[in-house]
């Protein structure tokens, strides 16, 4: 079935692992992801793939800035807070070492490999995640690294499936007979 060869072969390439953060409304709060990438050089452009299904995209539809950093070999225990857990119940950010980059996204100060962007898409494609993309406005950087990947987070389950649409519904959903 090609959805199971799909599934197979994206998994074979174990995507690096990563959190994404932000910041709406006097709210914040985060999510880790596979699903990101450069999407332009010149100008410098990120962008993520965000669940319909969680808190963090209800706030990147409002937010300026997102925060992406990206996971080393060890931040096991990091990627466990981000993925399992949903800010629609608490605050991940409560439990981890923070501060206020720009435009007031948190950034992980245990992350030193990370980068900011400044949101000028948004793009809801019809799928179950939405296409977020920034442009790169601050980047550090501790050279080379082991990533955290895919295969190293198995064990965890995600805090929202992605066909689950929590309250408030999109506009979409909301349209959708029930
Ligand atoms: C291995 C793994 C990869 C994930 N990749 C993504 C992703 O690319 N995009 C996304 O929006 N959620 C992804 N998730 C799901 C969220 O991290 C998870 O549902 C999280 O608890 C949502 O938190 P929130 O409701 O606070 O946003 C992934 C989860 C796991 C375990």
């Amino acid at each position: 079935m090609a959805e199971e060869r799909f599934g197979a072969l994206m998994g074979a390439l174990d995507a690096p692992m990563a959190v994404v953060t932000t910041t709406a409304g006097g709210e914040r709060g985060g999510c880790l992801i596979g699903f990101h990438a450069q999407s332009s050089i010149d100008p410098a452009r990120y962008t993520v793939w965000l669940s319909k299904a969680n808190h963090t995209y209800r706030l990147a539809l409002r937010a300026s800035h997102l925060a992406v950093h990206f996971l080393a070999a060890g931040d096991h225990e990091l990627a466990r807070l981000f993925g399992t857990l949903s800010g629609d119940e608490v605050d991940k950010l409560e439990r981890c070492d923070h501060r206020e980059g720009p435009g007031g996204v948190p950034m992980l100060t245990t992350c030193p490999n990370r980068l900011v962007v400044a949101r000028v898409a948004l793009l809801d494609e019809g799928g179950d995640h939405v296409c977020v993309t920034g442009d790169v406005i601050d980047v550090h950087s501790s050279g080379s690294f082991e990533p955290l990947r895919l295969s190293d987070v198995s064990d965890l389950d995600a805090g929202h499936e992605a066909e689950e649409r929590p309250a408030p519904r999109t506009e979409r959903a909301a349209s959708t007979p029930t």
